[in-house]
């Protein structure tokens, strides 16, 4: 399969194009912003640049859309901004994909739901209740609209291993590490399903080789809130005394954005499409990162 990745310096995109490289599909992945070894540059607002790369010539049969704008407050108070880098980005991606007469993947969001019942199946009705939601909505549909055989992949509380490690877990690692002293105040009533990126490569690499098309949602058997991914998080860090975590209420928090509160995923679908296929749990995750991340300091001392 031959496989273009936009958005393969973030987290999802950075884990499909190495899985898909490991499993020995010919892909490129691309970086906007964040320039690194594997990736060239392509920028989706720009569809026309002569700096982007050729995808026509490299010719894809599939485009995996990871390019976002994903700062859920910061999308609130730039609505025009986050419009173009939602939907006009995604209409950019849908018109190279005709172009190239590639599938595409769009990886979307629980925030399409409005947090009153969580978590979701695929045929819940999505109600978006803030402006990243209403616009990642709006691209599921016109992917789903124009492009024939489209993928969208819902996710939520993504977490792994990345470059930047922006993500919440890798966030609360990094403090650990660099034994910051913190106290963390994290919503206790914001619900979700956390999800390992690997986990979302591995699944779309499936669905992609099975030629299955329509809206699919991903997620492990976790379902925690805030509080409880981060006092799971800390518990593999017990010298980490130096962290502390303060339960609060989102009403206290001023986010900008209204969050969905029951939130998640249910994975029904996909479940029962491949009922022997293992997501992994945070525990896992978190074992394995703490039991190398020990072994390196033990190799440097
Ligand atoms: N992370 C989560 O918890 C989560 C949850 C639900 C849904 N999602 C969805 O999953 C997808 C991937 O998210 P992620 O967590 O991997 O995000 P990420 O780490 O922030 O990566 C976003 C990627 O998009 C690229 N990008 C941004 N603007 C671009 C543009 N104009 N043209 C081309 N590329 C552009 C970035 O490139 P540079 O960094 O090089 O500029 C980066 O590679 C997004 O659609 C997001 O909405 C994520």
């Amino acid at each position: 399969m031959k496989v273009f990745i936009i958005g393969a310096s973030g987290l999802v995109g950075s884990h499909c194009l190495a899985h898909f490289k490991e499993q020995g599909w010919t892909v490129k992945g691309s970086h906007c912003n964040f320039t690194t070894d594997t990736t060239c540059y392509y920028n989706t607002l720009q569809p026309h640049s002569d700096q982007n790369f050729d995808v026509v010539s490299f010719g894809p049969e599939v485009i995996v859309h990871c390019a976002a704008l994903t700062n859920v407050d910061y999308c609130e108070k730039n609505e025009k901004e986050s419009y173009e880098n939602t939907l006009e980005s995604t209409r950019h991606v849908c018109e190279l994909a005709i172009k190239c007469g590639a599938r595409v993947v769009y990886i979307s969001t629980d925030y399409v739901f409005d947090g009153n019942s969580g978590p979701y199946q695929e045929n819940d009705a999505p109600n978006p209740i803030n402006v990243y939601g209403k616009h990642k909505f709006l691209a599921e549909q016109l992917v789903r609209t124009s492009v024939i055989d489209s993928l969208v992949l819902r996710v939520t509380n993504v977490y792994g291993d990345e470059a930047r490690g922006k993500n919440f877990v890798a966030r609360i690692i990094q403090h650990c590490h660099q034994k910051q002293p913190i106290c963390l105040k994290l919503p206790y009533d914001q619900f979700a399903t956390p999800i390992n990126a690997n986990d979302i490569a591995r699944a779309m690499f499936i669905l992609l080789s099975d030629k299955k098309a329509g809206i699919y949602h991903l997620a492990s058997t976790d379902y925690m809130n805030r509080v409880e991914l981060g006092r799971r998080t800390l518990s593999y860090f017990p010298d980490a005394e130096f962290m502390s975590i303060e339960p609060v209420d989102s009403t206290t928090m001023k986010q900008t954005a209204t969050r969905p509160l029951v939130g998640g995923l249910l994975k029904v679908k996909f479940a029962t499409e491949y009922p022997t296929f293992v997501f992994n749990s945070v525990d896992n995750y978190l074992s394995s990162t703490t039991k190398t991340s020990i072994s390196i300091r033990e190799n440097k001392t």
